[in-house]
């Protein structure tokens, strides 16, 4: 792990509104055991599954959901972006390029960038059966976005049952995608 913060690489983690929002601080442990700085990102409907201030004091960093007010203090930049739990919403939202939340506009703004972007969804199957998704999947695909759905991935549970779901949720594979990105600055 590198000696001091200042030479932490840094992860986004974007939260969305899904049944495992409320485990994202599992995630952000073992970021954090793999030497990255993490910076909770939540879309606005995800802030009432997390419990915004225990991630505050774990990560050592305000949660992010909104836009900065002027004279606060800037986040840092990503090295590499996880979208976990994504949305069936905002998977089909960043696909299209529309960037109607805060987190929207820096994780479009990211992608455009070439910052690498790893998406781990939890969605149903009646989610996953529609055109609009499969599309969306494909076109975050081709711009070189890992998504991480299919077998030996994240697999769509029945509608109904994401409860039960939950606790299989796959964390630590989002996290074996960002090995190349964590090398020491
Ligand atoms: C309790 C609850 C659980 C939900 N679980 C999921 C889910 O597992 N996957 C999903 O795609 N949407 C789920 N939704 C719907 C999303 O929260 C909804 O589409 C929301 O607009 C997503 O916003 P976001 O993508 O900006 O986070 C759930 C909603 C509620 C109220």
């Amino acid at each position: 792990m590198p000696e001091s913060v200042s030479e932490q690489k840094t992860l986004y983690v974007v939260v969305c509104a899904a049944g495992p929002a409320s485990e994202v601080g599992t995630l952000v442990g073992l970021a954090q055991d793999r030497g990255w700085t993490v910076q909770i990102m939540a879309t606005p409907a995800a802030v009432s599954f997390i419990d915004v201030e225990a991630l505050g004091k774990q990560t050592g960093r305000p949660v992010r959901s909104q836009h900065r007010a002027p004279g606060d203090p800037r986040s840092p930049k990503a090295d590499a972006i996880v979208i976990a739990p994504a949305t069936f919403n905002t998977i089909n939202k960043l696909a299209n390029g529309i960037a109607d939340n805060y987190v929207l506009d820096v994780v479009n703004e990211a992608v455009g960038m070439g910052i690498p972007t790893i998406i781990l969804p939890f969605v149903n199957s009646a989610y996953a059966n529609r055109i609009s998704f499969n599309t969306s999947v494909e076109k975050l695909r081709i711009e070189g976005i890992d998504v991480l759905i299919g077998p030996g991935k994240f697999e769509p549970h029945e509608s109904g049952f994401g409860s039960n779901a939950i606790e299989e949720f796959p964390w630590e594979l989002a996290l074996d995608r960002t090995v190349n990105f964590n090398a020491e600055k």
